[in-house]
Protein backbone atom coordinates (compact mmCIF):
# COMPACT_ATOMS: atom_id res chain seq x y z
CA UNK A 1 0.00 0.00 0.00
CA UNK A 2 1.71 3.19 -1.13
CA UNK A 3 1.74 6.05 1.50
CA UNK A 4 0.38 9.55 0.52
CA UNK A 5 0.81 12.77 1.76
CA UNK A 6 -2.04 15.43 1.42
CA UNK A 7 -0.97 18.74 -0.13
CA UNK A 8 -4.43 20.02 1.00
CA UNK A 9 -4.55 22.10 -2.12
CA UNK A 10 -8.55 22.49 -2.39
CA UNK A 11 -8.60 20.07 -5.94
CA UNK A 12 -4.81 18.91 -6.16
CA UNK A 13 -4.93 15.90 -4.01
CA UNK A 14 -7.71 14.79 -6.20
CA UNK A 15 -5.59 15.04 -8.92
CA UNK A 16 -3.37 13.60 -7.39
CA UNK A 17 -5.27 10.40 -6.60
CA UNK A 18 -4.87 11.41 -3.00
CA UNK A 19 -2.04 13.12 -2.89
CA UNK A 20 2.02 13.04 -2.88
CA UNK A 21 3.88 9.66 -3.04
CA UNK A 22 5.45 10.11 0.72
CA UNK A 23 8.92 10.15 0.61
CA UNK A 24 9.15 11.17 -2.78
CA UNK A 25 10.81 14.31 -4.44
CA UNK A 26 8.68 16.13 -7.13
CA UNK A 27 9.93 19.13 -9.35
CA UNK A 28 7.22 22.10 -9.33
CA UNK A 29 8.00 24.15 -12.58
CA UNK A 30 6.79 27.00 -13.93
CA UNK A 31 7.43 30.44 -14.93
CA UNK A 32 8.05 33.93 -12.72
CA UNK A 33 4.43 34.89 -10.90
CA UNK A 34 3.12 31.51 -11.72
CA UNK A 35 2.50 30.65 -8.08
CA UNK A 36 5.64 27.86 -7.23
CA UNK A 37 6.04 29.72 -3.77
CA UNK A 38 2.61 30.01 -2.99
CA UNK A 39 2.61 26.50 -3.57
CA UNK A 40 5.50 25.79 -1.17
CA UNK A 41 4.44 27.58 1.21
CA UNK A 42 0.67 26.14 1.22
CA UNK A 43 2.32 22.78 1.03
CA UNK A 44 4.17 23.00 4.48
CA UNK A 45 1.36 25.50 6.19
CA UNK A 46 -1.26 22.80 5.56
CA UNK A 47 0.84 20.41 6.73
CA UNK A 48 1.33 22.02 10.46
CA UNK A 49 -2.37 23.23 10.54
CA UNK A 50 -4.32 19.73 8.98
CA UNK A 51 -2.06 17.02 9.24
CA UNK A 52 0.19 17.30 12.13
CA UNK A 53 3.47 17.52 9.76
CA UNK A 54 6.48 19.81 10.54
CA UNK A 55 8.25 21.04 7.63
CA UNK A 56 11.63 22.67 6.04
CA UNK A 57 11.50 25.90 3.92
CA UNK A 58 14.76 26.41 2.16
CA UNK A 59 14.72 30.05 0.23
CA UNK A 60 16.90 32.23 -1.20
CA UNK A 61 14.86 35.00 -0.20
CA UNK A 62 17.49 37.46 1.76
CA UNK A 63 15.57 36.67 5.36
CA UNK A 64 12.93 35.10 6.58
CA UNK A 65 10.88 38.25 7.16
CA UNK A 66 10.03 37.92 3.91
CA UNK A 67 9.24 35.17 3.54
CA UNK A 68 6.59 35.29 6.39
CA UNK A 69 5.20 38.58 4.86
CA UNK A 70 4.36 36.73 1.46
CA UNK A 71 2.55 33.79 3.43
CA UNK A 72 0.98 36.33 6.04
CA UNK A 73 -0.32 38.46 3.03
CA UNK A 74 -1.93 35.38 0.82
CA UNK A 75 -3.32 34.04 4.34
CA UNK A 76 -1.62 32.13 5.98
CA UNK A 77 -1.55 33.81 9.30
CA UNK A 78 -0.60 31.48 11.88
CA UNK A 79 2.82 31.09 9.90
CA UNK A 80 4.94 32.92 11.86
CA UNK A 81 3.58 31.09 14.74
CA UNK A 82 4.63 27.68 13.13
CA UNK A 83 8.05 28.57 12.41
CA UNK A 84 8.30 30.46 16.05
CA UNK A 85 7.21 27.35 17.43
CA UNK A 86 9.57 25.47 15.21
CA UNK A 87 6.90 23.62 13.44
CA UNK A 88 8.10 24.82 10.61
CA UNK A 89 11.66 25.73 10.36
CA UNK A 90 13.16 28.43 7.70
CA UNK A 91 16.37 28.69 6.34
CA UNK A 92 17.00 31.87 4.08
CA UNK A 93 19.88 33.11 1.76
CA UNK A 94 21.81 34.23 5.40
CA UNK A 95 21.57 30.90 7.12
CA UNK A 96 22.31 29.13 3.69
CA UNK A 97 25.80 31.34 3.27
CA UNK A 98 26.29 32.24 6.98
CA UNK A 99 29.25 29.17 6.29
CA UNK A 100 32.64 30.11 4.53
CA UNK A 101 31.33 27.75 1.36
CA UNK A 102 27.88 26.55 0.05
CA UNK A 103 28.72 22.98 0.79
CA UNK A 104 29.76 23.49 4.39
CA UNK A 105 26.12 25.14 5.13
CA UNK A 106 24.33 22.41 3.18
CA UNK A 107 26.39 19.72 5.27
CA UNK A 108 25.37 21.26 8.43
CA UNK A 109 21.59 21.53 6.91
CA UNK A 110 22.18 18.20 6.24
CA UNK A 111 23.07 17.41 10.25
CA UNK A 112 19.72 19.32 11.15
CA UNK A 113 17.67 16.98 9.00
CA UNK A 114 19.04 14.40 10.59
CA UNK A 115 18.64 15.05 14.18
CA UNK A 116 15.25 16.41 13.89
CA UNK A 117 11.73 14.56 12.66
CA UNK A 118 10.49 16.53 9.60
CA UNK A 119 8.17 15.13 6.99
CA UNK A 120 8.40 18.23 4.40
CA UNK A 121 10.76 19.68 2.50
CA UNK A 122 10.28 22.69 0.19
CA UNK A 123 13.39 23.61 -1.86
CA UNK A 124 13.23 27.58 -3.58
CA UNK A 125 14.89 26.94 -5.44
CA UNK A 126 16.62 23.81 -7.17
CA UNK A 127 17.79 26.64 -9.68
CA UNK A 128 19.57 29.03 -7.27
CA UNK A 129 20.58 26.29 -5.26
CA UNK A 130 22.74 25.29 -8.29
CA UNK A 131 24.27 28.01 -8.75
CA UNK A 132 25.93 27.89 -5.83
CA UNK A 133 28.22 25.22 -6.32
CA UNK A 134 31.60 25.62 -7.95
CA UNK A 135 31.19 22.74 -10.72
CA UNK A 136 28.73 20.26 -12.44
CA UNK A 137 30.73 17.54 -10.39
CA UNK A 138 29.89 19.38 -6.72
CA UNK A 139 26.29 19.85 -7.94
CA UNK A 140 25.76 16.34 -8.96
CA UNK A 141 27.31 15.27 -5.85
CA UNK A 142 25.48 17.17 -3.48
CA UNK A 143 22.14 16.82 -5.53
CA UNK A 144 22.19 13.04 -4.68
CA UNK A 145 23.53 13.69 -1.03
CA UNK A 146 21.36 16.06 -0.68
CA UNK A 147 18.27 14.00 -1.78
CA UNK A 148 19.62 10.14 -0.61
CA UNK A 149 19.41 12.32 3.23
CA UNK A 150 15.70 13.54 2.64
CA UNK A 151 14.92 9.91 1.35
CA UNK A 152 16.05 8.44 4.98
CA UNK A 153 14.92 10.73 7.44
CA UNK A 154 10.86 9.68 5.47
CA UNK A 155 10.84 13.26 4.03
CA UNK A 156 8.49 14.64 1.49
CA UNK A 157 9.65 17.28 -1.03
CA UNK A 158 8.97 19.57 -3.35
CA UNK A 159 11.94 21.39 -5.37
CA UNK A 160 11.08 24.13 -7.18
CA UNK A 161 12.09 24.79 -10.78
CA UNK A 162 12.08 28.31 -12.37
CA UNK A 163 11.10 28.50 -15.67
CA UNK A 164 11.57 31.01 -18.33
CA UNK A 165 8.98 29.84 -20.37
CA UNK A 166 5.45 29.34 -20.57
CA UNK A 167 5.75 25.71 -21.43
CA UNK A 168 8.09 22.79 -20.21
CA UNK A 169 11.52 23.26 -21.75
CA UNK A 170 12.12 20.48 -24.00
CA UNK A 171 15.54 19.24 -22.77
CA UNK A 172 15.75 17.15 -19.88
CA UNK A 173 17.99 18.18 -16.91
CA UNK A 174 19.56 15.96 -13.92
CA UNK A 175 16.71 17.79 -12.22
CA UNK A 176 14.39 14.90 -13.81
CA UNK A 177 16.48 12.18 -12.92
CA UNK A 178 16.51 13.29 -9.48
CA UNK A 179 12.58 13.19 -9.25
CA UNK A 180 9.57 11.00 -8.59
CA UNK A 181 7.17 13.46 -10.14
CA UNK A 182 6.70 16.64 -12.20
CA UNK A 183 4.06 19.20 -11.35
CA UNK A 184 3.68 22.02 -13.67
CA UNK A 185 2.44 25.63 -12.68
CA UNK A 186 1.47 27.54 -16.34
CA UNK A 187 0.25 31.14 -16.74
CA UNK A 188 -0.82 32.60 -19.75
CA UNK A 189 -1.68 36.03 -20.67
CA UNK A 190 -5.03 36.92 -21.32
CA UNK A 191 -7.33 40.57 -22.52
CA UNK A 192 -8.40 41.18 -19.03
CA UNK A 193 -5.24 39.38 -16.67
CA UNK A 194 -3.80 35.82 -16.48
CA UNK A 195 -5.19 32.52 -16.76
CA UNK A 196 -3.58 30.15 -14.31
CA UNK A 197 -3.22 26.42 -14.84
CA UNK A 198 -1.88 23.04 -13.34
CA UNK A 199 -0.41 20.29 -14.93
CA UNK A 200 0.34 16.96 -13.07
CA UNK A 201 2.92 15.51 -15.75
CA UNK A 202 4.58 12.94 -13.82
CA UNK A 203 4.11 10.93 -10.21
CA UNK A 204 5.56 7.66 -9.98
CA UNK A 205 3.79 4.52 -8.73
CA UNK A 206 0.78 7.10 -9.19
CA UNK A 207 -2.58 6.61 -11.30
CA UNK A 208 -2.50 10.62 -11.89
CA UNK A 209 -5.01 12.99 -13.77
CA UNK A 210 -2.81 14.13 -16.16
CA UNK A 211 -5.26 16.99 -17.72
CA UNK A 212 -4.85 20.81 -17.37
CA UNK A 213 -6.61 22.12 -14.65
CA UNK A 214 -7.44 25.53 -13.94
CA UNK A 215 -5.91 27.03 -10.94
CA UNK A 216 -6.73 30.56 -8.98
CA UNK A 217 -4.68 32.21 -6.20
CA UNK A 218 -6.84 34.32 -3.74
CA UNK A 219 -6.52 35.02 0.24
CA UNK A 220 -6.24 31.52 1.04
CA UNK A 221 -3.66 30.22 -1.67
CA UNK A 222 -4.46 28.82 -4.66
CA UNK A 223 -7.38 26.34 -5.42
CA UNK A 224 -7.77 23.72 -8.24
CA UNK A 225 -10.34 23.31 -10.48
CA UNK A 226 -11.99 20.76 -11.53
CA UNK A 227 -14.35 21.86 -14.47
CA UNK A 228 -11.70 21.80 -17.36
CA UNK A 229 -13.78 23.01 -19.97
CA UNK A 230 -15.08 25.89 -18.27
CA UNK A 231 -11.57 27.58 -18.37
CA UNK A 232 -10.78 26.48 -22.11
CA UNK A 233 -8.01 27.97 -23.18
CA UNK A 234 -9.55 29.28 -26.63
CA UNK A 235 -9.62 32.85 -26.75
CA UNK A 236 -13.21 34.33 -26.39
CA UNK A 237 -13.78 35.54 -29.57
CA UNK A 238 -13.12 31.68 -30.87
CA UNK A 239 -15.89 29.37 -31.63
CA UNK A 240 -14.62 26.50 -29.32
CA UNK A 241 -16.97 24.24 -31.77
N1 LIG B 1 -3.48 37.65 -2.12
C1 LIG B 1 -3.35 37.34 -3.41
N2 LIG B 1 -4.44 37.25 -4.21
C2 LIG B 1 -4.31 36.95 -5.50
N3 LIG B 1 -3.15 36.71 -6.12
C3 LIG B 1 -2.04 36.80 -5.39
C4 LIG B 1 -2.07 37.10 -4.01
N4 LIG B 1 -0.80 37.12 -3.56
C5 LIG B 1 -0.03 36.81 -4.62
N5 LIG B 1 -0.77 36.63 -5.71
C6 LIG B 1 -0.28 36.27 -7.06
O1 LIG B 1 0.58 35.17 -6.94
C7 LIG B 1 1.65 35.28 -7.84
C8 LIG B 1 2.97 35.14 -7.12
O2 LIG B 1 3.12 33.83 -6.83
P1 LIG B 1 4.54 33.29 -6.39
O3 LIG B 1 5.34 34.30 -5.68
O4 LIG B 1 4.25 32.01 -5.70
O5 LIG B 1 5.19 33.04 -7.82
P2 LIG B 1 6.52 32.26 -8.17
O6 LIG B 1 6.15 31.26 -9.17
O7 LIG B 1 7.17 31.80 -6.92
O8 LIG B 1 7.37 33.39 -8.86
P3 LIG B 1 8.97 33.60 -8.91
O9 LIG B 1 9.48 32.66 -9.94
O10 LIG B 1 9.10 35.01 -9.33
O11 LIG B 1 9.50 33.33 -7.53
C9 LIG B 1 1.63 36.64 -8.43
O12 LIG B 1 1.30 36.48 -9.79
C10 LIG B 1 0.57 37.37 -7.66
O13 LIG B 1 -0.19 38.11 -8.56
MG1 LIG C 1 8.95 32.27 -5.93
Amino acid sequence: MIELTKTGIEGLDDILNGGIVRNSTTLVSGNPGAGKSIFGLQYLYNGVERFDERGIYLTFEENATDLAEAATSIGFENWEAHVEAGDIKVYDKQVLLREGDFSSSIEKLLGDIDDASYERLVLDSLTMFQLFFDNEREERTYLLKFTDILRENGLTTLMINEQGTTFPESDVGLENFLTDGNIYLIQTPTETGVNRYVWVAKMRKQNIDSDIFPIEISEGGITVHQNASAFSMIGENESPL
